[in-house]
């Protein structure tokens, strides 16, 4: 097999916590007096907490202190946990359990690599935890994707080398961050992408038949 380990980031792949993401900053947006769409919450895919929160402020008239915008994350980050208790295990589809079994089942190591420092809490909810070998995600980094250190810490965690890991993403920048990795990177959706990915999915499902 040409891969040894496959690394899912995991809003917007294994799950779709973008609809909360994009409740809990479009307040942000309006309390700060910045515009927000689906274009602006696009480049916060991917990204940290802090790198987000500095997107929206570019619309804004105000200039706010360090501690300002701790206080704005952190409110946001309020709404966001709000939201996400609402989560259940039928918030990761059937396909996409089946499927991560079956890549499993058939001798790959499975790994999260989120940028996320919620990904324990998402992973608890979706009672996903036991699906993957490792979990490598926002309190484990200290650069976000693009940069490939949640990647390659991820793969340092279930032992592959980064030439035989496969990353699945839905965003630019980890797309970036993959390549920036020494990864190949699998994509999910129809997300504009700075350069093609080595493949693109509709469905997660489409994963084993590509590869195994
Ligand atoms: C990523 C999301 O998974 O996690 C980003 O795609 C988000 O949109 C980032 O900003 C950080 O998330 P959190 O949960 O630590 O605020
Ligand atoms: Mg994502």
């Amino acid at each position: 097999m040409k891969y040894q380990a496959i690394l899912f980031d995991l809003d917007g792949v294994l799950c779709t916590t973008d609809r909360f993401h994009y409740e809990a900053w479009k307040q942000t947006a309006q309390e700060v007096r910045a515009p927000f769409d689906e274009q602006i919450n696009q480049r916060l895919r991917g990204v940290s907490r802090m790198e987000s929160l500095e997107i929206i402020l570019e619309g804004s008239p105000l200039t706010l202190s360090g501690e300002e915008k701790l206080r704005l994350a952190e409110e946001k980050n309020d709404r966001y946990r709000a939201l996400l208790s609402q989560l259940t295990p039928a918030d990761m589809g059937e396909g996409v359990r089946d499927t991560l079994k079956r890549l499993r089942a058939a001798g790959l190591r499975l790994a999260v690599g989120s940028s996320s420092k919620n990904a324990g809490f998402i992973l608890r909810q979706l009672q996903a935890e036991e699906l993957f070998d490792a979990v490598c995600d926002g309190t484990q980094i200290t650069h976000s994707k693009p940069d490939p250190e949640v990647f390659l810490k991820a793969a340092e965690q279930v032992e592959t080398p980064p030439a035989r890991c496969l990353v699945v993403e839905d965003a630019s920048a980890g797309l970036e961050a993959a390549r920036a990795g020494g990864m190949d990177c699998a994509i999910l959706g129809d997300a504009e992408m700075p350069f093609a990915p080595t493949y693109h999915l509709d469905r997660l499902e489409e994963l084993p038949g590509l590869i195994l």
